[in-house]
């Protein structure tokens, strides 16, 4: 043994050699038991993040599922709220024509003879049922507008002059104890549009009933024409004008300028739900106007060709 390490502390360079080797074996062991140390370490985060991410997963899963559950609830609600309308409208609207129905025939005799003062008594019963049924109509539908429950039945190829021309003589009876001169203009070239008939003629006549109530003398013009893809249809009267700053009111639902206000007897609806109908068509509805120099309405309706028509 003694003479083994003689020879070993004989050849000093070598004994170095291996002492430093063994010194770097131990202190890379020891760096590696460090490693290991670290890389344990590292796990243990990962497995933390894993477990994070794991609960994050889960906490996303039932927010979706909150999410379907509350899109489901509104739905529901949804349904019922149009369901509702529906029934109220029917419930509402049958027994109001019932009222006015049978009083025009009362009226016109068929149920025997009816006096002077009778009949003028029934007239009101029957201009008020029309009234009431305007209304209920017209809260129908801005709650129909509001729940995006409407639907236009469009129709291809509605004639705007037709359309207009029946307008036209609504409002000259509306007028008629007026001196106010009601004029129809259209444009020779006019094309037929794509169009809800029904929806269409309600926008003019709640703009020409509004031009109608408020003009006292003077001329209430429409007039019609086409401007590239767009229908133009406009009501100019010589009213009281809208001064620029109650211009916006006017299309908010339930308000009224102090001329409306003066007037009694609308409810505010009318001019809300044209333009959100003319909307609905693709089109637009705005005025111009100056307080006491009368008023435009405009309403532009999009010249959609009908699906099977053959492109140009
Ligand atoms: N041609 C017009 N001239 C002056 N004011 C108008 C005219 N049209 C509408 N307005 C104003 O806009 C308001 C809203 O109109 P509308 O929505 O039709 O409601 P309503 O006719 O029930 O009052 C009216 O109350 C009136 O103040
Ligand atoms: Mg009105």
């Amino acid at each position: 043994m003694d003479n083994h390490t003689m020879t070993v502390s004989a050849v000093s360079p070598e004994m170095d050699t291996v002492d430093e080797l063994k010194l770097k074996i131990e202190q890379l062991q020891k760096e590696n038991a460090g490693l290991r140390q670290d890389l344990a370490d590292a796990n243990i985060e990962i497995e933390a993040v894993v477990d994070e991410f794991q609960r994050t997963q889960v906490e996303i899963e039932q927010a979706k599922k909150d999410v379907e559950r509350a899109k489901e609830q509104a739905e529901r609600a949804n349904n019922v709220k149009s369901a509702f309308l529906a029934s109220m409208s029917h419930e509402l609207r049958t027994p109001l024509n019932s009222i006015i129905n049978f009083s025009k025939f009362v009226a016109q005799g068929v149920m025997g003879p009816v006096n002077d003062e009778q009949r003028e008594a029934l007239g009101e019963v029957i201009d008020s049922g029309k009234h009431l049924l305007s209304l209920i109509n017209d809260v129908l539908d801005m709650s129909k507008i509001e729940a995006g429950a409407l639907r236009l039945f469009m129709e291809d190829n509605v004639n705007v002059t037709t359309l207009l021309e029946s307008a036209l003589s609504t409002a000259k009876s509306l007028v008629a104890d007026k001196p106010v001169d009601v004029t129809l203009e259209i444009e020779k070239t006019l094309p037929l549009i794509r169009a809800d008939r029904q929806r269409l003629l309600q926008v003019m006549l709640n703009i020409l009933s509004n031009a109608c109530k408020f003009t006292e003398k003077g001329s209430i013009r429409i007039k019609a024409h086409n401007n590239d893809d767009t229908v133009v249809l406009s009501v100019t009267d010589s009213g009281p004008g809208i001064a620029k700053e109650d211009q916006a009111a006017v299309f908010e639902p339930f308000k009224q300028t102090d001329t409306g206000l003066r007037q009694g007897g609308g409810t505010g609806l009318g001019m809300p739900i044209s333009r959100k109908l003319a909307e609905a068509h693709g089109g637009t509805l705005w005025l111009e106007s100056q307080k006491g120099e009368g008023a435009t309405f405009f309403v532009a309706i999009p010249v959609t060709k009908p699906a099977t028509s053959p492109s140009a």
